[in-house]
């Protein structure tokens, strides 16, 4: 077993303090995804979008990455194998606690895009309607996030490693949103073995081969130094 793809949801960062999206108390329960993460949301009322994603912004900025975070690096460090990280969050806690082989499928808060041109830059910590894009110097920025009904990047390159997968782990992620969703039944069909671990098994059974229930920040780096001793390192 060499090659490890790895999806991560906002579980991963729950224990950082930043919310996660379904839970009681999620994101979703306290705003309308509607208004605040689809392109016609932003459209409609693109100073409320700004708002949410400045607050993420400010959230993510005072935020550390926590074991699980600094553990999935260590894997990538140690493992004698390739390991890739893909992650529907948006925060930057990933590449904080070390991993570079990293896609971020979602987008990434500290990104700013310009709707009219599709050239991007840094986020600035606030980022209001009026800015102008850098390139075109037309008022139409938005954070480079993936709303509902937008393609999540890199979709080819994430279906590349997977479909070449010898272990498909899922970490922190309810499983409801596709195509993030998808990718453990593409890894299964490739070959792959396959290990969810979430605070609660959230899929149907037999969909992973293991379930480690338990939170993130314990689970995880003891399911790396399993990984880890089980190569003699
Ligand atoms: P969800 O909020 O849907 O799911 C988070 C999962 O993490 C749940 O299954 C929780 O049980 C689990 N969890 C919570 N705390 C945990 C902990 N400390 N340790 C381990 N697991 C824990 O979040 P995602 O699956 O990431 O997309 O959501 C997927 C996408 O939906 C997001 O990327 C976002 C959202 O709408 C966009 O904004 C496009």
């Amino acid at each position: 077993m060499e090659r490890i793809v790895i999806l991560t949801g906002a579980g991963v960062s729950a224990e950082s303090g930043l919310g996660t999206f379904r839970d009681t108390d999620g994101l979703w329960t306290r705003y309308d995804l509607e208004e605040v993460a689809t392109p016609e949301g932003f459209t409609r009322n693109p100073g409320l979008v700004h708002e949410f994603y400045n607050a993420r912004r400010a959230n993510t900025l005072a935020a550390t990455p926590n074991a699980a975070h600094v553990a999935l690096a260590r894997l990538e460090r140690d493992w004698p194998g390739e390991v890739v990280l893909v992650t529907q969050n948006v925060d930057d806690l990933h590449e904080r606690a070390g991993s570079t082989a990293l896609i971020h499928m979602h987008g990434v808060l500290t990104g700013a895009l310009c709707a009219a041109c599709g050239h991007r830059w840094p986020a600035p910590r606030a980022m209001n309607m009026s800015d102008l894009c850098p390139s075109c110097d037309r008022a139409a920025t938005r954070p480079d996030i993936v709303w509902f009904g937008e393609m999540p990047y890199q979709m080819d390159r994430i279906y590349d490693v997977v479909a070449r997968a010898d272990l498909f782990v899922s970490i922190g992620t309810s499983g409801e949103v596709y195509p993030a969703a998808g990718l453990v039944e593409e890894a299964r069909m490739a070959g792959a073995e396959t290990v969810e671990i979430n605070l609660e098994p959230t899929r149907r059974p037999g969909l992973f081969d293991e379930v480690i229930a338990g939170q993130a920040s314990r689970a995880v780096p003891a399911w790396v130094e399993r990984m880890i001793a089980s190569k003699g390192g």
